[in-house]
């Protein structure tokens, strides 16, 4: 990578800011998880079986599950003047997650009612309350003080602070993904300080590409006209299948994910991206970088909640031993 870093030490200094590997801009929310048998049709109500509540948002999910390798991670965000607002920031803190730059606003923290059914498949409304109101300037600030190797965002929160954060990346040489989720349209001028664009397949269609098929040379097809068309690298994850890595103007490769009985695949797609990141960070190929994704992926659905899903700190340092000796099974998933 074009900004040279020292390894990651495993011993993250919060007190350091030069000591940042992975930065991630990005929201910040409660998740209100009920799992059920099977989700309600239209107006139906329907038994559940579980009510589980607990951290997520995107971003934040991104920068916990970073922090579980044990790399130097920063969040730039904004909560509300509310107890969950507290709640979040305490719990970044907890994680090992380095959180002078998440705010406090007027008003409410973000929040996120879940529904899981049997299969582990989630749907997802987010009410994004003072994710609305990062600001570009103080993300542009925090970046150019911590000097991360990579920084990360996503689509919670308003674009415009994205592009200050990574244009401020930019500037240091600093690698910049984005996960474009939830999916939406791309504003040019985030797209054209953007190197990694990791979108699921949902988010593939709502950018500009076709459908994918399941058919490895279609997909190949749709994945490199996409990324010339955006003129990026792409990092398509593709749930159980693994992933589809494109670097910018070269060919596609496969990676295929470890195997795993989900049983709440919510917060895999965020488990991956931190997990990239930090593979990126290290100094890992992106190949290397993206199979370091799909392991924290996998090994997330066989457990309940979103950041409670993570593998722990133990685990996930195996995790990137493997990946740095190019080993990446399906031994880490304990259910
Ligand atoms: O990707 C999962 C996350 O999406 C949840 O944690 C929820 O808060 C929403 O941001």
């Amino acid at each position: 990578m074009s900004n040279p870093r020292p390894e990651p030490s495993g011993v993250p200094d919060p007190g350091d800011p030069s000591a940042t590997d992975v930065l991630v801009i990005g929201s910040t929310m409660v998740d209100l998880i009920a799992y059920a048998a099977r989700l309600p049709e239209d107006g139906e109500t329907v038994f559940g079986e579980r009510f589980v509540q607990g951290f997520g948002g995107k971003g934040a999910n991104q920068a916990v599950m970073a922090a579980r390798f044990g790399v130097a991670v920063a969040m730039v965000g904004m909560v509300g003047d509310d107890s969950n607002g507290r709640l979040i920031v305490d719990n970044l803190g907890a994680q090992g997650v380095r959180a002078d730059d998440v705010g406090v606003a007027a008003g409410s923290s973000g929040v996120a009612p879940i529904w899981v059914d049997a299969s582990g498949m989630n749907q997802i409304i987010i009410i994004p309350g003072a994710n609305r109101l990062v600001r570009p300037a103080a993300a542009a600030a925090a970046v150019e003080r911590l000097r991360p190797a990579v920084v990360v965002g996503q689509f919670e929160i308003p674009q415009a602070a994205t592009i200050a954060a990574f244009g401020a990346a930019r500037r240091l040489g600093a690698v910049t993904v984005l996960n474009p989720a939830p999916g939406g349209a791309i504003e040019p001028d985030l797209l054209a300080v953007t190197d990694w664009l990791v979108p699921n397949e949902t988010e593939f269609v709502l950018i500009g590409g076709r459908a994918l098929t399941g058919i490895a040379a279609e997909e190949a097809a749709a994945i490199a006209l996409l990324g010339d068309a955006l003129d990026v690298s792409l990092l398509v994850t593709l749930g159980g299948r693994g992933a589809a890595l494109r670097p910018r103007a070269g060919d596609v490769s496969w990676i295929a994910a470890p195997e795993a009985r989900a049983i709440d695949t919510t917060g895999a797609g965020d488990a991956f991206v931190g997990a990239f990141a930090v593979g990126l960070a290290a100094g890992l190929d992106p190949h290397a970088a993206a199979a370091l994704g799909c392991v924290a992926a996998s090994d997330s659905v066989v457990r309940a909640g979103t950041q409670s899903s993570y593998a722990a700190p133990e685990i996930a340092t195996q995790m990137l031993i493997a990946a740095r000796a190019g080993d990446t099974n399906d031994r880490f998933a304990d259910g």
